[in-house]
């Protein structure tokens, strides 16, 4: 019987579930084909038990649970690519391609963002059998229209920013959101306009704290008790770097975070009125995917199955327009950042929603 593999590998999404159990059945109703997970991202591979076994029982219940039964790292000893550790990193691939062809896997499914698929990519170099998955809640990989659990996080970054302002409405207060989104906006952009933000701060547009106190203040002359503005932790001021809050010896080592403090500060400094700081955080990734995200993960796991049975190695499912279709994995290491001039942008800027 054919026997297939699936890993989840990065920073979790909602979704992944969705993903998975989409592959164990699709695999098993439409070709008979027997599938096993690989825990903990590609290490899972070199590890005492490299593959669990998955069948249609126990994916059971996972079109709804959030994360990865399978575990994750954005660790590890694939991490980082750089070119230092290339050389390590090239006997640890080719074991792992090894380990790949004893255990019989015909295909494997790589379920991840552009580091995942950069280790994949590598690996389908050194002729393992691997399609990819697009993930990441941030939707900031281009050769995709879409991830999926980017849904889930706008809606829960819009529901955080209805809550606020329930509060922000009984003290007139000032209520700052902060929200993932490292090198694009997305997050903040979609919720913000979906929220009704008065002031949207993105890392596409760096921003002057002088223009968003004035914009809220002016508001508030018109008659508006409250002001809410959403911050992209990946948000810089122009004549400033983008803050972190845990440093490491390699950019893919450092966490954003903060930045929603230093505005907070700033505003109160300019205006005559209370702020106060919400970081969402890790909360905006957790939890049940919405009926898109599970959807978009059904219809992604489908996809990468036919790839298996196309033998289309170091290809990527993808959205396009109302399709789904595959594309070069490399392709999915470009950055899809918020463009500046775009639809979503100018909409905004036309209900008078201010970035700085
Ligand atoms: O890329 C997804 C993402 O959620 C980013 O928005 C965020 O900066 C990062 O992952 C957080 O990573 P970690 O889970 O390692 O804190």
């Amino acid at each position: 019987m054919t026997k297939i593999g699936i890993v989840t590998g990065g920073g979790d999404a909602p979704g992944l579930n969705a993903v998975i159990r989409s592959v164990v059945l699709t695999a098993h109703h439409k070709h008979g084909w027997e599938v096993v997970g690989i825990e903990e991202g590609f290490d899972g591979l070199l590890s005492d038990t490299p593959t669990i076994p998955l069948d249609v029982a126990n994916v059971r219940d996972l079109l709804s649970l959030g994360g990865t039964i399978l575990g994750t790292t954005n660790k590890g000893q694939f991490h980082p690519l750089s070119t230092q550790e290339m050389k390590a990193l090239n006997s640890v691939s080719q074991q792992t391609v090894k380990i790949i062809e004893t255990l019989g896997l015909a295909g494997v499914i790589a379920t991840g963002g552009d580091g995942t698929m950069k280790i994949a990519h590598k690996l389908v170099e050194l002729g393992a059998p691997i399609v990819g998955v697009p993930k990441t809640i941030d939707n900031d990989l281009s050769a995709t229209d879409v991830t999926f659990g980017f849904d889930t996080a706008i809606s829960i970054a819009t529901d955080s920013l209805e809550r606020l302002k329930t509060t922000a409405q009984s003290h007139k207060r000032v209520m700052i959101l902060e929200v993932m989104g490292r090198d694009a906006g997305w997050i903040a952009l979609h919720a913000g306009i979906a929220g009704g933000a008065d002031a949207i701060l993105i890392p596409e547009i760096p921003f002057r704290i002088d223009v968003i106190a004035a914009h809220l203040q002016q508001k508030r002359d018109m008659g508006q008790r409250y002001n809410l503005v959403i911050v992209a932790e990946g948000a810089h001021p122009y004549d400033g770097e983008q803050l972190f809050y845990i440093e490491g010896d390699s950019p893919d080592d450092k966490r954003l975070g903060g930045i929603s403090r230093i505005v907070g500060d700033r505003l109160t400094e300019r205006m005559d009125a209370e702020v106060r700081v919400a970081v969402l955080g890790h909360i905006q990734r957790g939890g049940q995917p919405t009926s898109r995200d599970r959807l978009l993960a059904t219809a992604f796991g489908a996809k990468a199955i036919d790839l298996v049975r196309q033998q289309k190695w170091g290809h990527m499912v993808a959205l396009k327009g109302a399709e789904i279709v595959d594309v070069p994995m490399a392709d999915a290491i470009l950055l899809n950042s918020v463009d500046v001039d775009g639809m979503w942008v100018q909409i905004a800027r036309d209900l008078g929603i201010s970035f700085g």
